[in-house]
């Protein structure tokens, strides 16, 4: 344990070309003395736009098969998340910090650094400065202990730059020295066909031979690190996935319904996240909830389905890490019994029913009083709205009807 966290971490590192025979894809290897925790192959291409005295310029340029690993990169631990930082040319950088949960490795930020002053790939550039570009949205995941596959070009946007990947095979977080064999391959490079995806309930194979109705609500729970239960969850979940079918050739449309008494349930919570990750089968279901600290308001953030179907012709893997759903309030449960679509991806998105989560200050194993989600509550109003109408209209109709008798009486007393 004190091992790791010795300053004494030697990196050793090395690129070599044209690994394969496609393009000039680049090798890059991360270790930490002996024991290798990332290596990547990849091509990119950077469409970079920067001032020049008349305006703006546009210049792309490739990731040369030059790059190294340089000395900012480090297998993390102890607080520190490992990061691959390629260097290349004068002065430039892309960097690959990593992050995990019980399932899944992501490229948690993407960084490009890219100096001005370098007049041969910025010719005329009006400025000298070192521009650092972040994101924190890049879709690179997969699978722990499988090796993230995308030979198709795949785009990430950052404010003035676009990076084009092709060619990428990596992994991080590696338990030997060399890539995985298996492969979480995105999607991308998932096989496709143009036929629009079609439910044919008859003959599509496992998972689900028919549309199932309605998923019977599960109870779930996780146990903390000081024993107790830090979350809570009872619901029905209905996945919808399009995937390419291997039994059928084509892209198929399945509905499948987690069945609670095949489902376990795993997870942890710390102070702002919590995560349940529910397991039927070859089926991995996480749910990732966030707590804001300044408003006091949980909501769930992430979803990651992996799943390793027989008609899959490759495990598929989807994930969204920027949702905004279920949101509650520290202490309060979430409650909605309305069915609700979690969209996560094209291709998946997560049918909810008979919602009750608390992911967060949960006291003596019990929930806290509920958040009520909207749906709901305009469920119970329109009955209640309906009713009032129709009570107002009664005492209307009657008001009317009086007045219109004394009116009535009042006219034969005159006569
Ligand atoms: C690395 O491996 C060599 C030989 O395989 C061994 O002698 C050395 O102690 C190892 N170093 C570390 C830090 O594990
Ligand atoms: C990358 O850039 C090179 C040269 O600029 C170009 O030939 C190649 O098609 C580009 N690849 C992708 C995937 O954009
Ligand atoms: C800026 O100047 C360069 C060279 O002087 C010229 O090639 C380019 O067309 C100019 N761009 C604009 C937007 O005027
Ligand atoms: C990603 O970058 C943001 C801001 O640049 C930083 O707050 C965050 O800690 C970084 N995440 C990781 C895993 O390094
Ligand atoms: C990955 O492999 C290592 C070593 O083989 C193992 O300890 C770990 O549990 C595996 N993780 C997953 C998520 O399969
Ligand atoms: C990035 O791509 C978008 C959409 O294709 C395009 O509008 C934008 O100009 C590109 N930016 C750069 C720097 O190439
Ligand atoms: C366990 O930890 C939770 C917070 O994670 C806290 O609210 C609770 O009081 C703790 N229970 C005990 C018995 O320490
Ligand atoms: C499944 O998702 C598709 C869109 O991807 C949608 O058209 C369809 O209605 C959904 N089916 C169910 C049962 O949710
Ligand atoms: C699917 O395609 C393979 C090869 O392309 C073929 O051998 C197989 O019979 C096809 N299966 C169906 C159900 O069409
Ligand atoms: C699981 O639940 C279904 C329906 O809720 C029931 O038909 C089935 O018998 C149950 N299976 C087991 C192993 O309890
Ligand atoms: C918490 O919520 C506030 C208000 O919506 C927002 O400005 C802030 O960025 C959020 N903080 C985090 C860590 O998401
Ligand atoms: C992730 O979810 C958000 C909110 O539902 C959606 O806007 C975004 O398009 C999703 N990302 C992907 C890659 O589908």
């Amino acid at each position: 344990m004190t091992q790791k966290l010795l300053p004494a971490i030697s990196i050793v590192c090395f690129a070599v070309l044209g690994w394969f025979a496609v393009g000039h894809a680049v090798m890059f290897e991360v270790k930490d003395g002996n024991s290798t925790c990332i290596k990547a192959q990849l091509s990119a291409n950077f469409s970079i736009t920067y001032p020049v005295t008349n305006g703006t310029n546009t210049v792309t340029v490739p990731l040369p098969s030059s790059a190294k690993v340089g000395s900012g990169s480090s297998c993390g631990g102890a607080g520190v998340s490992p990061e691959l930082l390629a260097v290349f040319g004068e002065g430039h950088s892309l960097g690959l910090v990593f992050s995990h949960n019980q399932l899944l490795y992501q490229v948690a930020n993407l960084s490009l650094s890219y100096n001005l002053s370098d007049s041969a790939i910025f010719p005329r550039s009006s400025s000298k400065d070192v521009i650092t570009m972040v994101t924190n949205t890049s879709e690179i995941s997969a699978q722990l202990n499988t090796t993230y596959r995308c030979l198709s070009a795949t785009i990430v946007r950052l404010e003035a730059v676009n990076i084009t990947f092709f060619d990428v095979r990596m992994e991080a977080y590696m338990s030997s020295a060399n890539l995985s064999t298996d492969e979480t391959v995105c999607s991308a490079d998932q096989p496709t066909t143009t036929v629009a995806p079609t439910i044919s309930p008859r003959t599509t194979p496992s998972p689900s031979p028919v549309p199932p109705g309605n998923p019977e609500p599960g109870n779930y729970s996780i146990i903390g690190t000081n024993g107790t239960v830090c979350l809570l969850a009872r619901m029905g979940l209905q996945l919808n996935v399009t995937y390419y079918s291997k039994s059928q050739n084509k892209t198929v449309q399945s509905i499948m319904n987690l069945e609670p008494n095949n489902t376990s349930a795993s997870g942890s919570c710390d102070s702002t996240a919590a995560t349940l990750l529910l397991t039927e089968g070859l089926t991995n279901l996480s749910f990732t909830f966030t707590l804001n600290t300044t408003t006091s308001k949980y909501y769930l953030s992430a979803l990651n389905l992996s799943a390793a179907w027989p008609d899959l012709t490759v495990s598929l893997i989807i994930s969204n890490s920027t949702l905004d759903y279920l949101q509650g309030t520290l202490g309060h449960s979430y409650m909605c019994s309305t069915e609700q679509i979690i969209f996560v991806s094209n291709n998946f998105s997560l049918n909810t029913f008979k919602v009750w989560v608390q992911p967060f200050g949960v006291k003596d194993n019990q929930y806290g009083s509920a958040d009520v989600c909207s749906m709901d509550q305009e469920s119970v109003l329109i009955p209640i709205i309906v009713g009032a109408a129709l009570a107002g209209l009664v005492v209307i109709v009657l008001i009317a009807y009086l007045i219109g008798r004394r009116r009535s009486h009042a006219g034969y007393q005159t006569i």
